[in-house]
């Protein structure tokens, strides 16, 4: 009995054995050191012949999340949601109950405009995808190539190539126009990359040209005499880095597609701002409020925030001010104060 058992038992293994050998799963993407400036990352398995029944993946000490791959799948593709700053990911692919591959990359998520989110670039670096030696790997499966009309929406969005993947960018509340209809490679992601965004030339197909402004404004052509007419221009407008505060494709949080709420937008870059008020210092030693009462000039009601008196732009005035100061100070406290 015993020596069945230990025969059975070394077949067994030694089919485990060659068995692991010609089908050895794969962890495909992430690459691991990567750069990443977006919310959501793709996981993509080369499982081989493995029969896995399941994956589990875990960011950092957030929830574990599970997919169960379906059979006969020789690759398994999902989307993960990342935070922002370093990100453990730990991927592990299982036969029902049996662990049979486990690995653990490490990205990192930044921002635009956090300064405090800056990376080492020792050890991570961006990793750009739509190269064709890149995209070989899924082109047995994906169709990753343009297929837009310039101007033309899709009667269904899902028909975009680019939304078999990236379907996640628009499940914001608030959609901007170009990117809720996939018009993506028409409207921004053109690949003039050579000759718009020189930092990355030719490292991807569907790079946006950087500076992204001449974009923006092709569209939104009323702006741009406004914006190029007026004395002066806030910084990161002057230097045509609209995708500073803005997300071009959709926010869950504003209508004008803001990357933070407008008082933590401000005050991210001009941190001073956060701690104390500015303006005025009243006898009792406070400073003037900048949010957390009503702006009185706003007819919605709205909360008074920076914009209530810069423009977030342009301005002819001075500290880019709403309105024109120097007809006296008291006159333009006026817009607020009655007395
Ligand atoms: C053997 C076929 C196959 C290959 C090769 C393949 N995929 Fe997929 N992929 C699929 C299928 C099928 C889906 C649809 C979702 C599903 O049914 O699992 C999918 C879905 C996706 C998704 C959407 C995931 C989600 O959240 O639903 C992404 C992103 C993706 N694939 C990326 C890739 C990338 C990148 C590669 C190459 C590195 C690749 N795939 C290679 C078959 C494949
Ligand atoms: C097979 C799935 C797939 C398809 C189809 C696809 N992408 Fe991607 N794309 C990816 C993956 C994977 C990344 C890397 C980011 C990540 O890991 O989530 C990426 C990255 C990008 C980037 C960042 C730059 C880069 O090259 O890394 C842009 C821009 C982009 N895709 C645009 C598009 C556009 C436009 C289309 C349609 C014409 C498209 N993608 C179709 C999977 C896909
Ligand atoms: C392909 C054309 C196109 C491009 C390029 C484009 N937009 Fe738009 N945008 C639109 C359309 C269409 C709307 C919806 C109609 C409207 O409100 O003007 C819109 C709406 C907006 C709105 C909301 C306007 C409002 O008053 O509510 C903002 C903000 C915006 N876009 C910013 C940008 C920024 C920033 C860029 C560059 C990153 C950009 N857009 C690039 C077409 C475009
Ligand atoms: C410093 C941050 C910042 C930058 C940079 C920036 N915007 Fe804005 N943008 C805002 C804010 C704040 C609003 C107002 C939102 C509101 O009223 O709720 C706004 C509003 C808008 C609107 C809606 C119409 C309006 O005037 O309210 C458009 C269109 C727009 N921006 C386009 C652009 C374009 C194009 C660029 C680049 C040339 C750009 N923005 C750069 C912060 C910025
Ligand atoms: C991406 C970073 C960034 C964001 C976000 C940002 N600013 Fe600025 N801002 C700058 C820089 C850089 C300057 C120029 C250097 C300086 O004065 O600090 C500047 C200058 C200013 C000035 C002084 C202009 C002058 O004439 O001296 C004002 C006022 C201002 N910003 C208001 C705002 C308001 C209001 C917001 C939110 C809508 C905002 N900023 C968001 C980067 C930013
Ligand atoms: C009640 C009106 C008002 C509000 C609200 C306001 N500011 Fe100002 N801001 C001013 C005035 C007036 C000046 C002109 C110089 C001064 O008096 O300090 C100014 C100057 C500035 C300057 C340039 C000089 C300096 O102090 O650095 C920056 C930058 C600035 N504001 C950013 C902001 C930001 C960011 C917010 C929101 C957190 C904000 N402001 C909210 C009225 C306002
Ligand atoms: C965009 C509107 C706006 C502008 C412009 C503005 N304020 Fe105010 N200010 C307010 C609001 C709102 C409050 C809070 C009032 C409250 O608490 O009831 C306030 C509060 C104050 C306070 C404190 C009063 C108190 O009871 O605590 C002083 C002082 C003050 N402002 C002075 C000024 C001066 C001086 C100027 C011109 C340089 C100015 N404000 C411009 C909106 C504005």
């Amino acid at each position: 009995m015993k020596t069945i058992l230990a025969a059975v038992i070394l077949s067994l293994t030694m089919v485990g054995t060659l068995f692991a050998v010609d089908s050895e799963i794969e962890l495909v993407k992430p690459y691991g050191q990567d750069i990443y400036l977006t919310k959501y990352a793709a996981v993509v398995l080369d499982l081989k012949q493995s029969g896995a029944k399941r994956v589990t993946a875990k960011v950092g000490d957030g929830e574990v999340i599970e997919r169960r791959i379906p059979s006969d799948r020789n690759f398994f593709c999902f989307t993960i949601e990342l935070v922002e700053g370093v990100n453990k990911i730990t991927v592990t692919v299982y036969d029902r109950d049996r662990e049979l591959f486990k690995s653990v990359r490490t990205v990192y998520r930044g921002s635009v405009i956090d300064k405090k989110l800056k990376y080492s670039t020792k050890f991570f670096h961006k990793q750009f995808f739509h190269k064709s030696e890149k995209e070989k790997v899924c082109a047995e499966c994906h169709d990753m190539s343009m297929n837009e009309e310039k101007g033309v929406a899709f009667e269904n969005i899902t028909e975009s190539n680019c939304f078999n993947c990236h379907y996640p960018v628009t499940t914001d509340k608030y959609l901007h126009a170009p990117a809720a209809n996939w018009l993506c490679a028409t409207s921004c992601h053109t690949g003039e990359n050579g000759r718009f965004n020189r930092k990355y030339k030719d490292e991807s197909k569907y790079l946006y040209p950087d500076p992204i402004a001449p974009k923006c404004l092709s569209c939104h052509k009323e702006f741009k005499k406004k914006f190029y007419g007026e004395r002066y221009r806030h910084e990161p407008v002057d230097n045509g880095r609209c995708n500073r505060c803005h997300d071009p494709h959709g926010s869950d949080i504003s209508n004008k597609f803001l990357r933070k709420r407008v008082w933590d937008l401000c005050t991210t870059c001009h941190v001073d701002k956060k701690r104390t008020g500015h303006v005025v210092r009243t006898f009792s030693g406070k400073s003037h409020p900048t949010k957390g009462v009503k702006d009185p000039t706003s007819k919605t009601g709205e909360e008074l925030s920076c914009i209530s008196c810069h423009n977030p732009h342009v301005s002819n005035n001075g500290y880019m001010l709403r309105d024109y100061m120097g007809r006296g100070t008291m006159l333009w406290c006026k817009r607020c104060h009655q007395k």
